[in-house]
């Protein structure tokens, strides 16, 4: 990438954006946008790994989680990471199936990370939710769930396990409903479950999908039965035929019918029962998403809604990565497509620096590699090489002024403040915060008052990754203190005066400001906050914030 911010019309080689806008609405309806929602363990990985399976992406399972077999997945960047167990970055897989093109964002699924996590969510088009069944709904499950629900995004839901113990599937169903307060509708049920976990009822399509065991091969075929009532049924399971009539008939009576509209308004979820680990009821689940969940679709520009189909590109960044391989110490700033076509070598402008970019090197990241990307539509993820001027919820368009809105930064539950054990470090220090800061990793604050920074995160497994991060890409070795700040809140005020008052009162003590230039105020405890907001009616103390 090449910043280029006199270069218009100065370069030879700039690629003319050729595409028919019927090329374009027919690359925009193929595709679907979609993340794993789930409490870690539930089945994330296994899942994804299943799910790039039938698309040939990858050849052999346990390519994706690098714990066992040793080799590394694309999101497995760093060495906490490994160590934990858990996924600290998301990433981003691309496959074809059905000649669809499917992207599929993956969310980390630990609650220290759900900042990213949340912010990766408005990103996607629809999501993927997935239920340990032996456990129900799970902490971090209901908390990815409310950030879907910000945006209505459709929901499809898997129940996974079924080849373990698992609870009853009825009041499997009766907790989705009451605790994440979303309709379910069916759409496969289960015929037992464990050792004695026999295959799913299709309740639409009224055929039994038989259950094996053990199935790591792509596209893996189940034998059907056509069916509920096929004698053959009632020869290879005499024992659970009945109770599957009976437990189908009560679920045709007891729930709510798959209704198309009211998934894509995100007030009901189609489920699902099956086993991820032996690629059980996979297909099924993708199915769903091609056939049921929408393409992309409209989004908010601030001055107007763009359409995914119009001929123009524009996309916004919603992450920004460091180091995600080794072998290339770069960072990778994430942008969605939202509308047009792009092609490599085109020019797009960086709205927010009002900066022309010529974009020469874009990656994505397919399972196992990362690879050149050509073009995209509206809903694929492109990778820019990013050397330090690209920001979360920075917009990107061929020229037309626009913010794409709805990125969020939450406000810090936790916070420390840094020490480096050097002194002469302080400037390598400033700067990996300051890019720790845009990237999201971390929130950065600098207190008016004091030359000591402060650092905010939504869990506490923030600052170790940062301070490992800080002295292995920084050669910074820190140490974080504790503080006596308790909240932060983001201020504003549409009158200036009153806003520079709070600055040189007794309040202003608390001030800071945050990695992009924005004020906050920095409360020592929750009386602290409630006094000063009484004493400040007009200043306004905001718990998000959007773009810079
Ligand atoms: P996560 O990404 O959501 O955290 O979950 P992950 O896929 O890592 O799965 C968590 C554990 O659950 C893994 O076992 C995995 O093998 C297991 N699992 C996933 N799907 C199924 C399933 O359908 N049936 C059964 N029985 N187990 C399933 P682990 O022993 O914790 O990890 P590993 O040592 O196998 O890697």
């Amino acid at each position: 990438i090449s910043e280029q911010p006199n270069a218009i019309g100065e370069d030879a080689d700039i690629v003319a954006n050729t595409v028919s806008s019927e090329q374009i609405a027919s690359e925009v309806a193929r595709r679907r946008t979609f993340g794993i929602i789930s409490h870690p363990d539930a089945g994330k990985t296994t899942l994804t790994e299943k799910l790039l399976l039938f698309s040939g992406a990858i050849q052999l399972a346990g390519t994706v989680k690098g714990r066992k077999s040793g080799r590394h997945a694309t999101s497995d960047w760093m060495d906490i990471e490994k160590q934990r167990g858990i996924s600290v970055a998301s990433s981003v897989m691309q496959f074809e199936y059905r000649d669809h093109v499917v992207n599929l964002l993956d969310t980390p699924g630990h609650q220290d990370f759900s900042e990213d996590t949340y912010r990766v969510l408005t990103a996607v088009d629809s999501a993927l939710m997935v239920i340990d069944a032996a456990k129900g709904v799970e902490t971090q499950t209901i908390k990815l769930l409310n950030v879907c629900r910000m945006r209505n995004t459709p929901i499809i839901t898997l129940m996974n396990k079924m080849d373990r113990e698992t609870r009853d599937p009825l009041e499997l169903l009766d907790e989705l409903e009451s605790v994440l307060k979303i309709q379910c509708a069916p759409v496969t049920w289960p015929i037992g479950m464990g050792k004695t976990f026999r295959g799913v009822y299709h309740l639409l399509r009224d055929e039994i999908l038989l259950f094996a065991a053990g199935n790591d091969k792509a596209d893996q075929d189940f034998e059907v039965i056509k069916g509920i009532d096929n004698p053959r049924l009632d020869e290879m399971f005499p024992r659970e035929i009945e109770q599957l009539r009976m437990e189908v008939e009560l679920v045709h009576g007891a729930s709510h019918p798959f209704d198309q509209e009211a998934f894509l308004a995100g007030v009901q979820t189609p489920v699902f029962f099956g086993s991820a680990i032996n690629n059980f009821g996979i297909r099924e689940i993708l199915n769903a998403l091609i056939d049921w969940a929408q393409p992309p679709g409209a989004r908010d520009a601030t001055v107007r809604t763009v359409q995914p189909k119009e001929a123009a590109f524009t996309g916004f960044v919603f992450k920004i990565q460091a180091n995600m391989d080794p072998a290339h110490r770069d960072r990778i700033a994430f942008l969605r497509v939202c509308s047009g076509h792009f092609q490599r070598g085109m020019k797009i402008k960086h709205l927010r620096l009002n900066r022309e970019i010529k974009v020469s090197s874009v990656v994505t990241f397919m399972a196992s590699s990362r690879e050149q990307v050509e073009e995209a539509y509206a809903g694929d993820i492109i990778g820019l090489p990013n050397h330090g001027n690209m920001q979360i919820g920075d917009s990107f368009s061929e020229g037309e002024l626009l913010q794409f809105t709805g990125i969020p930064y939450f406000a810090p539950d936790f916070f420390r403040s840094v020490r480096i054990r050097n002194p002469l470090k302080i400037k390598q220090l400033h700067k990996g915060l300051q890019q720790l800061g845009e990237e999201g990793a971390i929130q950065v604050f600098k207190p008016v008052t004091s030359s000591d920074l402060v650092l905010g995160g939504v869990g506490v497994l923030q600052f170790e990754v940062v301070a490992s991060r800080l002295l292995n890409e920084y050669g910074v070795d820190a140490v974080f203190e504790g503080t006596s700040i308790s909240s932060a809140r983001w201020i504003t005020c549409d009158d200036k005066k009153i806003l520079a008052d709070f600055e040189k009162s007794s309040a202003g003590h608390n001030v800071a400001y945050d990695a992009a230039g924005n004020m906050a105020y920095l409360a020592t405890s929750g009386v602290n906050l409630r006094l000063t907001q009484e004493r400040w009616p007009q200043v306004v103390f905001h718990e998000t914030r959007e773009h810079a």
